[in-house]
């Protein structure tokens, strides 16, 4: 069986050898944009070029090494006749709900006012948090939305999930579909987006949105910068509607130093690090897929394309 792996790792070979453990009758072969076409049967990709599928047309299936197939799903050329299968879990859900949950703690807890207290060396008391004025909504009860309310509910913060279908989670209430979005929203405080990049989600949290959160907004955004409007949100922040924003993901990676969110004291910047891909977990789960397949078993994790997750 051979296996090509294309992804713009400076060292693929902290992800081949590890294929190799996992599958060692395999024959592994990293892409290279140049070489003739290697007659793959699976490819491990984090966003591939669209020659792959041009050069490699007898793939039996592609795995993406993340959760999010956006980019994968944009390929116009994507083989639809195979399965495209993401990245499920593989210790990443716990990861966002540990990065929300720092951030939800941080923030209602006054953690940035004591660190500034300390640096002028004063010891105040500030006003002890009232749960109930911290309203979390979750955009996306997908398998990392659920971690990350189910975690925050544990908290005993009032928490809300909004996704396309009622979902019955414990603690969280369920708000479904486009008709209840607004009751969703006028009940949130800190919005927490973790819906999957499709068209229909693509430039969601706009000024229209942002207007209809509870006053002195938090937004926290794990899932893709293209989610959010850029500049909506400098105008909500402005407005005084958001007071605080922790953005994990951008429209451009890296953030160009000239963007407007790096000189603004109320966003948060972090480098797309709220879930890192473990590679263990991660070649271990696409292994297991590979033998199922291999085997002519089911296997999860299969992308629906015209969905777009
Ligand atoms: C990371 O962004 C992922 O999609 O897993």
């Amino acid at each position: 069986m051979k296996i090509l792996f294309v992804a713009a790792d400076p060292k693929p070979e902290r992800w081949t050898s590890l294929i190799q453990q996992h599958l060692p009758d395999a024959e592994i072969q990293v892409w290279q944009p140049d070489n003739p076409s290697c007659a793959a049967d699976y490819a491990i990709v984090w966003h591939p070029p669209a020659t792959l599928f041009d050069k490699e047309p007898q793939l039996k299936a592609v795995f993406n090494l993340g959760a999010g197939v956006d980019a994968l799903v944009r390929i116009p050329n994507l083989p639809r006749d195979i399965p495209i299968v993401r990245l499920e879990d593989a210790g990443m859900a716990v990861q966002m709900a540990e990065y929300v949950a720092y951030h939800v703690i941080g923030i209602s807890r006054d953690m940035d006012a004591y660190r500034e207290q300390q640096a002028a060396g004063q010891w105040k008391l500030r006003r002890p948090i009232e749960r109930s004025e911290w309203p979390i909504g979750v955009l996306g009860l997908g398998h990392i939305g659920q971690r990350v309310a189910k975690t925050l509910a544990t908290l005993d913060y009032p928490v809300m999930g909004w996704s396309r279908s009622a979902h019955g989670i414990d603690g969280v209430r369920s708000f479904a579909g486009e008709v209840e979005l607004d009751d969703f929203l006028a009940e949130t405080r800190v919005l927490v987006n973790t819906l999957p990049l499709t068209d229909s989600t693509r430039d969601l949290i706009d000024h229209s949105l942002l207007s209809r959160l509870r006053p002195d907004a938090v937004i926290i955004n794990v899932g893709r910068g293209e989610h959010l409007v850029d500049e909506d949100l400098c105008r909500a922040i402005e407005e005084g509607k958001v007071t605080r924003a922790v953005l994990d993901v951008f429209r451009e990676e890296p953030l160009p130093s000239s963007h407007p969110f790096w000189q603004m004291p109320q966003v948060t910047i972090t480098p797309h690090v709220s879930a890192r891909t473990l590679r263990e977990a991660t070649i271990a789960q696409i292994a297991d897929k590979i033998l199922a397949l291999e085997k002519g078993q089911p296997i999860s994790g299969v992308i629906d394309i015209q969905r777009g997750y």
